[in-house]
């Protein structure tokens, strides 16, 4: 794994931006798997500009997203698939029909999580997955358990996931308990991973990542298996190191 510690999330989101950058210029039809959440926000932002001075190219790019909450619509302004177009797609030279999310009102998630995957490996496989990390280590929506599932599926989020994540709802009580998540087989089987990390929150998860131990407790683990990982960080998420 190769570590980038930046100064901070500006630093950070400006870095991470430079790598999904390169891929897509040097391949301007790639696959490229994004993520929701806070971390990638300012990341997004370089993207845009990027765009709008004419120097990254969306055209012929698709890109897959992890996750989506179960129950939420597209228009659901707490949905990820929300999230994205607000935060990325609208803003840029991307065809919206190779833009992919998990389907949250999938009737049956199971046949969902098959095709979602199917389609996945059609089209090549992903160039480079973009990953943030949860505070208790989790990825996508691969929550800390016994066992870790493969393939896209549905999950229950943890106690620590809806509270973490309620900040962005009305109430707690708006937060779904279930989300259809890539899993990290899936994951893994992108050609290369960046993870994204700011802030003293993320410092145990990333601890627990850099251990050289591989455990169901911290799903992140799983990433050390993988052989192209870069892990961009700001020195507050790697403090613990
Ligand atoms: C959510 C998402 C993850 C994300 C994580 C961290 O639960 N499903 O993909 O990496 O939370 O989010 P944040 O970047 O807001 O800390």
């Amino acid at each position: 794994m190769k570590l980038i510690v930046t100064k901070d999330y500006e630093t950070m989101s400006v870095r991470a931006a430079e790598e999904i950058a390169k891929i897509i210029n040097n391949k301007p039809d790639a696959v490229v798997g994004l993520a929701t959440g806070s971390t990638p926000f300012e990341m997004y932002k370089e993207l845009i500009k990027m765009n709008k001075q004419g120097t990254l190219d969306f055209s012929k790019v698709t890109t897959i997203n992890l996750d989506e909450y179960i129950g939420l619509s597209p228009q659901h302004p707490q949905s990820y698939r929300f999230f994205m177009d607000e935060n990325l797609f609208d803003h840029i030279n991307i065809d919206k029909k190779n833009t992919f999310l998990p389907n949250g009102l999938a009737k049956n998630v199971d046949e969902e999580g098959k095709t979602y995957d199917n389609m996945i490996d059609s089209l090549g496989g992903t160039d480079i997955q973009l990953l943030g990390i949860g505070k208790n280590g989790h990825i996508a929506f691969n929550e800390p358990d016994e066992k870790l599932i493969a393939g896209t599926h549905m999950t229950k989020l943890t106690e620590s996931t809806i509270k973490a994540n309620a900040r962005f709802f009305n109430s707690i009580e708006e937060v779904p308990k279930t989300a259809v998540t890539m899993g990290l087989g899936q994951i893994m089987k992108a050609k290369k991973i960046l993870l994204i990390a700011s802030g003293i929150d993320k410092a145990e998860a990333i601890k627990g990542l850099m251990s050289g131990k591989i455990n169901t407790s911290n799903p992140s683990t799983m990433l050390q298996m993988h052989n192209d990982v870069i892990l961009i960080a700001d020195e507050d998420a790697v403090s613990l190191l």
